[in-house]
């Protein structure tokens, strides 16, 4: 994520600035800053924490001038502090610049870069890009940004300005968004049209792969091939309200939709053709892997969730015991955790007081910390070992789904890292994984389109006294985190359980018209689930089936199928949980609940 945004005309570029960062907020909050050129001066100012420890930096130390740019930070690479802060300068401080996305070969540039005799101060990707633009200027900004960022591989919207050129910002998009408006005498670039919507209306969205060049009289934009390209800007009709949530009326519904993004995002730079994977923040001591006798898996709520996935995962490819445990039932236990085991902590937040706790109570009893957290520099990535960050961006809706989607992502990496060190997982068993996985954003972006199927289906559940939720295996593992979801935002009672314990007790509850969702993707379990759920059918519950698309069976028995694309049985929670958050959603907005905020919960759970 981040927020990014850069200003020329004649107000004053501070107040501009912070203002239309404070509307990009939504999209980090981990630390801010801003650059003004002022008398042919670069100053920039910036600070960790919210953007008002920026304003009140500048209320004491303000800067003067109508050209700048300014940063609102998710951390990726680096932990939020006032160095890895945006924007960044090169030595010189005649060069600045700010980025949202990541350089994914930043490594091996920086290494470059230093044999060169270039000295980095922050520990971010971002700050190669910076040094590039200064090694390739000859006196022409936008020339100097092409050819830097013709070096540079990953995902980035980036905007630059010089001392040498004032009245002049120069900006360039490859994956993260970038948008520039226009009014008289002014220009602006922001990474979203809310930023910059009470200053103009008339806004143009900078596509992949091309670059922008402003100042106060307009833009033109040209391919980073150096292609023209003309285009006219649109009229926004629409509120800034409305367009914070993306057109969405709710962020958990914005945040269902942007998970192809995430699983994308999560998987970048880490997942090579061959299937091996690179992740740069575990780095085990030799013979760990390969000498490793059993993983723990903690955490609370989705992020346990997730943690049963990749209980099932991990075993599979690595075949050692896996257990897991809720962090509040691990940390009273008295476990039996023994140097030479693995614990993964999963958490969103990395602040959850529980799973801190569990993980802290594996380090001291020798068990080597895995953080699997979406949050930099949060706790839990400081207490661990080895950290694998999920990159789902910040998640504002209290229900989570695109962090419990990219934990998923997570644990797919990390037991094809183990597996093939551990020689449990082949060569080529890893590439057709590899070739799956990179499938899924498409896949995951097509079982999205049900929304409005789903829509109508809730209308006839919403309210229901109970509601139960099936699957065996991976299915079960799903179906725990599909009945969680309803519950927290529809507040109707819903449980969920394997579809071969509903005879040992629960069946009694199924009476006519009972609605039962039932979770179908594993195919060696397929003919034992079908017939847990002819048991609920001749009880006359009313089911509805989640099923890839081409399963012929299903229908049957099922009074509604909510389809699938087809992928690996191992992949599928990736994709069956999404008609599943889907119908949680419709249900809770069926029923007129704030969604975003429902009652009694909070986003962190910060105390036991
Ligand atoms: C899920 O929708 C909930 N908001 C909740 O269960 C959450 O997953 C749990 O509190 C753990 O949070 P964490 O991932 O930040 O540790």
């Amino acid at each position: 994520m981040c927020g990014i945004v850069g200003y020329v005309g004649a107000r004053d570029a501070q107040e501009l600035l912070v203002a239309s960062l404070r509307r990009l907020e939504y999209r980090g909050y981990d630390s801010a800053g801003i650059a003004i050129t002022n008398n042919g001066r670069i100053e920039v100012r910036k600070s960790a924490g919210k953007l008002q420890r920026l304003d009140d930096l500048l209320e004491d130390q303000p800067i003067v001038g109508t050209t700048g740019i300014g940063h609102t930070r998710w951390a990726t690479h680096g932990v939020p502090n006032d160095v890895n802060a945006h924007p960044h300068t090169d030595a010189s401080g005649d060069f600045v610049l700010v980025h949202n996305g990541i350089i994914e070969n930043f490594l091996s540039l920086k290494e470059a870069l230093l044999e060169d005799g270039h000295e980095f101060r922050s520990d971010t990707d971002t700050e190669v890009l910076v040094h590039l633009v200064a090694d390739e200027y000859d006196g022409d900004l936008l020339e100097a940004v092409r050819r830097a960022i013709g070096r540079a591989k990953g995902a980035y919207a980036v905007v630059v300005m010089c001392a040498h050129e004032p009245g002049r910002i120069v900006a360039a998009r490859m994956i993260s968004p970038l948008v520039v408006g226009f009014a008289d005498g002014e220009t602006f670039l922001a990474s979203d049209i809310p930023a910059i919507l009470p200053y103009t209306r008339s806004v143009l969205v900078i596509n992949d792969g091309e670059m922008v060049d402003i100042n106060a009289d307009g833009a033109t934009v040209q391919t980073i091939e150096g292609e023209p390209v003309h285009r006219t800007p649109m009229e926004v009709t629409w509120d800034a309200g409305q367009a914070e949530k993306g057109g969405y009326p709710h962020f958990m519904l914005k945040e269902i939709f942007e998970q192809p993004a995430v699983i994308e995002e999560t998987l970048r730079g880490r997942l090579q053709s061959d299937g091996s994977v690179i992740l740069e923040g575990a780095d085990f001591p030799a013979g760990f892997v390969a000498g490793l006798e059993k993983i723990w898996i903690t955490a609370c709520g989705t992020a346990y969730h997730a943690g049963l996935v990749g209980r099932d995962v991990l075993e599979k490819v690595l075949r050692i015991p896996i257990e897991i445990d809720y962090a509040h039932e691990l940390r009273y236990r008295d476990p039996l955790i023994r140097p030479g085991t693995m614990t993964i902590a999963i958490s969103q937040s990395g602040e959850t007081a529980d799973t801190l706790a569990a993980g802290r109570l594996a380090t001291e009893l020798g068990s080597r910390l895995l953080a699997l957290t979406n949050v930099v520099g949060s706790t839990l990535s400081r207490d661990a070992a080895d950290i694998l960050y999920t990159r789902a961006g910040p998640e504002i809706a209290v229900a989570s789904t695109k962090a419990y989607t990219a934990m998923l992502i997570g644990t797919y990496l990390l037991a094809l890292r183990l597996g093939l060190e551990r020689g449990t997982l082949t060569a080529a068993g890893a590439a057709q994984l590899a070739g799956e996985l990179r499938a899924l954003p498409e896949k995951a972006n097509r079982a999205l389109d049900m929304d409005a199927d789903i829509a109508k289906i809730a209308g006839r559940i919403a309210g229901v006294d109970d509601i139960y939720f099936i699957g065996r295996g991976l299915d079960y593992a799903v179906a725990t985190e599909g009945s969680l979801k309803l519950k927290e935002i529809s507040y109707m009672h819903s449980e969920a359980m394997p579809a071969g314990e509903l005879k040992h007790g629960t069946l009694a509850l199924i009476t006519e018209g009972t609605p039962v969702v039932v979770v179908l993707t594993q195919s060696h379990l397929y003919d034992k689930t079908i017939s847990g759920l002819q048991e609920v059918k001749a009880r006359g519950a009313r089911v509805m089936a989640v099923a890839y698309e081409d399963d012929t069976e299903v229908a049957k028995y099922a009074n509604h199928v909510l389809r699938i694309p087809r992928t690996a049985d191992f992949l599928s929670p990736v994709l069956s949980i999404i008609p599943l958050q889907l119908l949680a959603y419709h249900i809770a907005k069926e029923l007129g609940h704030d969604i975003d905020m429902p009652r009694n919960l909070a986003k962190s759970v910060t105390v036991e």
